[in-house]
């Protein structure tokens, strides 16, 4: 079956520069490239060499910001195949029938390190998947893990502050060997679900083939019938889930910083295609407060035990970009970008990021028109009255303003029951209150829970990645704060860490919700 991303691809490649002589950009041939215009064979260089002008420019103009948080990654091209129609619960034409193929591409990232950083740090690892439907472009932008550092986006800057690189001096790269970091975490409880995750094998994976992947966000399905259905996005690698134990994971950033990319790319193009099975966990509208923890909170998973996952289809991955720049650099996710049947929640992360993946991306791609960029453009059609704006490649005709009786414009739908994207009507009706939600405020019961679901191998490796990570930190007082933290998850994990850092062994603690010493819960303002 023919696949049409690969066909729009194939329509915009660039000409092979190797089929006839050098150009300038403006199609004039030229006729020596090694050196410049200069007056006599000893003397300056002339203004006049428009060639040596547009080289040197183009050149000095080939970097464009690199992302603000996952920097580094690497992407590949493939397909998404449902295994049986999803229509009871979505409407998403892409989840109706198992003989339709959507085409995807996927990045995979690190999150804390520039573009130039080492594969195999400590970190989360982003799993970005854009479906090119037949209705338009979804983004399913998630993580290695299922859990977030943080409940409400407004704190996001404030984290990705603490974890990258001290201001003064830019030091160290490496996901967490810092004060600023640990500080963080030891005065905002809220981290410490995410903080277990980080400091177990999941944040060093062997490949991104064997990692799996979680919308992390209760996103809502939303069927023909308008009814919503609450969903959590997992995929499931098919060769499972492996890591690399610390001492491999840095000999592999001195040995090979591009260990994840170059196996990613290696094993596309020897044709082992990488293969992941995408689930669902359900809950319907009605059963939304059954839970001990809110399903708006992206610190919290919906453990299996309760609600199982569901395989709902597959993806495989088979072709590498043909351009770094082009494809992976370019490509720009945003949560915001879905299709009919698939819809937001209340989520106060989710909502931020709604908000916040458009906003960096009209400054990282040189404004409004980056949609028409090749790896970005949808293969469904795109009829709309936007104009105009930085790096316009269409040549819109007619007028373009609705309503419109002269010609040109385009209309909004014509029969309102036409397939459309129709915001779930949810209620909603409250104050307006800055404030976290009451039912936010335990932050240990299921970091205990994860602790505990640990074999004896595995705790031991968290112990160890603490001592580590904390044992760096220069600020006795947020060694020990952390560990104070850390009594609330588990006494025996408090004390095996304090042990290896110097700081007194804690106290032991019940792990029922504590109240936060945030300042977030004293910011009522009505
Ligand atoms: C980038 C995931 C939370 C802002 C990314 C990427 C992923 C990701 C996978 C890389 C996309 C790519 O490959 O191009 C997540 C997940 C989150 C989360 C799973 C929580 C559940 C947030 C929040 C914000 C945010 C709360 C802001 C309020 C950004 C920004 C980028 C980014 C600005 C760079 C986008 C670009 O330059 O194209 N995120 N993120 N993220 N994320 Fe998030």
């Amino acid at each position: 079956m023919a696949d049409p991303k690969q066909e729009q691809r194939d329509r915009f490649r660039a000409e092979d520069p190797a089929s006839g002589p050098m150009t300038t950009d403006q199609g004039v041939t030229v006729d020596h490239t090694d050196d410049s215009l200069q007056a006599g064979e000893r003397g300056p260089t002339l203004m006049e060499d428009f060639h040596f002008r547009e080289k040197i420019t183009r050149f000095d103009h080939e970097r464009i910001p690199e992302r603000v948080v996952h920097a580094r990654g690497a992407g590949a091209y493939g397909y998404f195949q449902p295994y049986q129609s999803c229509a009871e619960f979505t409407r998403a034409a892409f989840l109706q029938d198992p003989s339709v193929k959507t085409p995807v591409f996927v990045r995979f990232s690190t999150v804390q390190g520039p573009r130039g950083s080492a594969d195999t740090v400590r970190d989360v690892r982003g799993f970005a998947t854009k479906f090119y439907t037949s209705e338009g472009n979804y983004d399913l932008v998630g993580n290695n893990f299922p859990v977030f550092f943080i409940q409400d986006g407004i704190k996001f800057p404030d984290f990705v502050h603490a974890v990258k690189p001290e201001p003064h001096n830019d030091i160290p790269t490496g996901a967490s060997a810092h004060d600023t970091l640990w500080d963080f975490v030891s005065l905002q409880p809220e981290t410490l679900h995410t903080i277990m995750w980080l400091m177990s094998d999941r944040a060093i994976p062997r490949s991104y083939r064997m990692m799996q992947g979680f919308g992390v966000h209760t996103f809502r399905f939303v069927n023909a019938r308008g009814q919503g259905t609450f969903v959590k996005f997992h995929w499931k690698p098919k060769l499972g889930v492996h890591s690399l134990v610390w001492d491999e994971a840095q000999e592999a950033q001195g040995r090979d910083p591009d260990f994840n990319r170059r196996d990613l790319w290696d094993t596309i193009e020897a044709g082992a295609y990488p293969e992941w099975e995408l689930g669902v966990q359900l809950v319907p509208e009605s059963e939304e407060h059954d839970f001990d923890f809110d399903l708006l909170d992206a610190t919290k998973i919906i453990p299996e035990e309760q609600v199982p996952v569901q395989p709902i289809g597959r993806m495989v991955l088979n072709r590498n970009p043909d351009n770094f720049f082009a494809e992976t650099e370019q490509v720009a996710f945003h949560t915001a970008n879905v299709v009919p049947g698939i819809d937001f929640t209340n989520d106060p992360l989710l909502q931020a990021r709604n908000f916040s993946y458009l906003d960096t991306q009209l400054l990282r791609l040189g404004g409004p028109n980056f949609a028409q960029i090749p790896v970005n453009r949808p293969v469904a059609p795109v009829r709309n009255n936007q104009r105009d704006g930085f790096h316009q490649d269409e040549i819109h005709r007619g007028t373009n303003y609705f309503p419109n009786s002269l010609g040109g414009g385009c209309p909004a739908l014509a029969d309102p029951d036409d397939p459309a994207f129709r915001h779930y009507t949810e209620r909603v009706d409250g104050r307006k209150i800055r404030r976290r939600s009451p039912s936010f405020a335990d932050h240990y019961t299921q970091t205990a829970m994860f602790w505990h679901s640990m074999a004896d191998w595995e705790q031991k490796h968290i112990v160890d990645a603490f001592r580590f990570e904390l044992g760096k930190v220069g600020a006795k007082e947020v060694r020990a704060r952390t560990v104070e933290q850390l009594s609330y998850v588990d006494h025996a994990l408090a004390v095996a860490v304090a042990e290896g850092i110097g700081v007194p062994a804690p106290q032991e603690r019940p792990n029922t919700p504590q109240p936060t010493p945030s300042p977030a819960l004293s910011l009522e303002n009505n």
